[in-house]
């Protein structure tokens, strides 16, 4: 196993990110490795941050889904419409399997149960709602470029109440002037007022899917927080849990961030 990682290029994703093996490698009910500590953090999260925490409206952003729905589970009960995107086709496909019920599409039940007693409500009626729910929200999967001013140019965006992204940002970006830059662009996709919720890792070089393995950007909390303010967030929350469950030859991560933060009114 190396734990080098040069940089992964845009081309790079786009001929070697294996969604099947992304899947198998972090979320497979059995196999995973981000099913325990970073779903619980994840999931936990965006339940509170959907419910007791009050952020909703009518039209969600998720930026950089990969292959996943997982991030989605909570949100769709707190939107009206979510427009959900990945920069990969690979991976656009794969949510497209999703929603239309594919036979081969990933199986999330296992995260759709445990989003579902989060809510209080686990029996397979409600899990199956849930599902549906989310299915009837998503209005558009679309194609988003983290390296470009515009990330969705040529189509034109409303401006969103809300914008999520997770485990992404990281992915695309060399430097944290970079990451600052993208938290700058990411801005004019929200409403004046509006949120930003990213969840990710911190101090991490790479990640491996499959047998390939990809760069990501090693950040701290601190630049976490100095990037957020430089690009012109009023950060409402910010937090930190120190992982336990250390898998070293899929990813060096030594823990997980989340935060929520605000668009200036004006
Ligand atoms: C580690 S995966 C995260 C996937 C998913 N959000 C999750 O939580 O599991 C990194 C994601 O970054 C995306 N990505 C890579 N380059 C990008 C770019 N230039 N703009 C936006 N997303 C990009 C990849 O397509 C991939 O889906």
């Amino acid at each position: 196993m190396s734990t080098e990682s040069p940089f992964s290029s845009p081309q790079t994703y786009i001929d070697e990110f294996d969604p099947v093996d992304y899947y198998r490698t972090y979320y497979h009910p059995e196999e995973g490795s981000l099913i325990g500590e970073w779903l619980e953090f994840a999931l936990q999260n965006l339940h509170e941050t959907f419910t007791s925490g009050g952020v909703k409206g009518d039209l969600l952003i998720d930026f950089g889904a990969g292959p996943a729905i997982y991030h989605l589970l909570s949100g769709c009960e707190a939107f009206n419409n979510i427009i959900t995107s990945d920069f990969l086709e690979q991976n656009r496909t794969r949510l497209q399997k999703w929603l239309r019920k594919d036979p081969d599409a990933f199986d999330w039940t296992h995260v759709v149960k445990r989003v579902c007693e989060l809510e209080g409500n686990s029996d397979s009626e409600s899990c199956k709602k849930k599902e549906e729910t989310l299915r009837k929200k998503v209005t558009k999967v679309l194609k988003c470029d983290a390296l470009k001013e515009n990330p969705y140019d040529p189509v034109k965006m409303p401006q969103a109440d809300c914008l999520i992204s997770c485990l992404c940002l990281e992915a695309p970006c060399e430097d944290v002037e970079y990451f600052t830059n993208i938290l700058r662009n990411l801005k004019n996709l929200i409403k004046p007022g509006g949120h930003i919720v990213i969840q990710s890792v911190l101090n991490c070089t790479y990640y491996y899917v499959g047998q390939k393995m990809f760069s990501c950007l090693s950040i701290s909390k601190e630049e976490v927080e100095m990037a957020f303010e430089e690009a012109g967030y009023e950060i409402v929350q910010l937090k930190v849990t120190t992982c336990t469950e250390k898998q070293k030859d899929i990813s060096n991560y030594d823990s997980y961030y989340f935060v929520h933060a605000r668009k200036p009114c004006s």
